[in-house]
């Protein structure tokens, strides 16, 4: 019963827009190499990732690369909301070694785009974030990551404020496999219950979208984003526990990319 309740599902209309995902060749999971690569200022750091390995490349020379600083913004005039329709499902915490990752069983749900369905496959946080909203950098940054059939990916994501000092939900929910796995490096924990990412996004926020990539090596392109403009908040004992996902404390985000010819667009609520 719970269950079906909880089996919430938003349907939105659709109208055009001008982002075409490519094939992403990888498959999931991401962050598959991540003992080869850092986010210090030094030879494994993202200034060097291009030259790491020959399929890295793309890390340094793409001109669809994330994450960007998100500052001119082109407002559409159709409604378009978020089409999605997640439900409870088994999954497991694990510690990558540079962050935690909730990955479901069999998928969770879809997020359509332009008529195409992308099935909800993990999410990961970064501290900070990743994405900055002019030149601001929020505390941290969810990643719901999302694969279709031919693998192209959508991400859709999430940032976090401590600003209000309030704590987040999800994050509470989280919280105690975060502590468990804290500085277990490939550690893994069953979560009890089925999770519901149903109640993890303001419906009353509008969203950014843009055409991007990966933001760990390899750096596949073709990925679409889609970035709520409404900041979540967490407390920042919530954010704390993010920093423990290593013995060191190393932040896990990406410097801003060039945007060149893209365009981001806003949706509003
Ligand atoms: C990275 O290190 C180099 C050399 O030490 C320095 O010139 C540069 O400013 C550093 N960059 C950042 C972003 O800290
Ligand atoms: C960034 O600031 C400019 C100038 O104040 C404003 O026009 C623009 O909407 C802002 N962008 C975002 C994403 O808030």
């Amino acid at each position: 019963m719970a269950a079906l309740a909880s089996l919430a599902v938003f349907v939105f209309t659709f109208s055009s827009s001008a982002i075409t995902p490519a094939r992403a060749a990888e498959a999931l999971p991401l962050h598959k190499s991540h003992e080869a690569f850092g986010y210090e200022n030094d030879t494994t750091g993202p200034a060097n990732w291009a030259t790491l390995q020959k399929e890295w490349a793309i890390c340094g020379d793409g001109k669809r690369q994330s994450p960007i600083d998100i500052n001119k913004v082109e407002p559409q005039k159709s409604k378009t909301p978020l089409m999605l329709t997640y439900k409870p499902g088994a999954a497991t915490m694990q510690n990558r070694g540079h962050d935690f990752m909730l990955k479901w069983k069999d998928g969770n749900g879809k997020l359509t785009i332009e008529g195409k369905e992308y099935t909800l496959q993990q999410v990961h946080w970064h501290e900070p974030s990743e994405h900055t909203i002019n030149g601001t950098r929020f505390e941290a940054e969810m990643h719901m990551v999302h694969e279709d059939p031919s693998k192209a990916r959508a991400v859709l994501s999430v940032l976090f404020s401590t600003k209000a000092g309030l704590p987040s939900k999800l994050l509470t929910e989280m919280g105690p496999y975060f502590k468990n796995l804290a500085g277990k490096e490939n550690g893994e924990e069953q979560v009890k219950q089925p999770v519901d990412p149903t109640t993890w996004l303001d419906k009353t926020s509008g969203y950014y979208r843009y055409d991007g990539s990966l933001t760990t090596p390899p750096c596949t392109e073709g990925v679409i984003w889609t970035i709520m403009s409404k900041i979540a908040d967490a407390s920042k004992e919530q954010i704390d526990v993010f920093k423990s996902v290593t013995k060191r404390v190393e932040p896990n985000a990406r410097p801003a990319q060039k945007l060149y010819d893209r365009i981001v667009r806003f949706y509003e609520a």
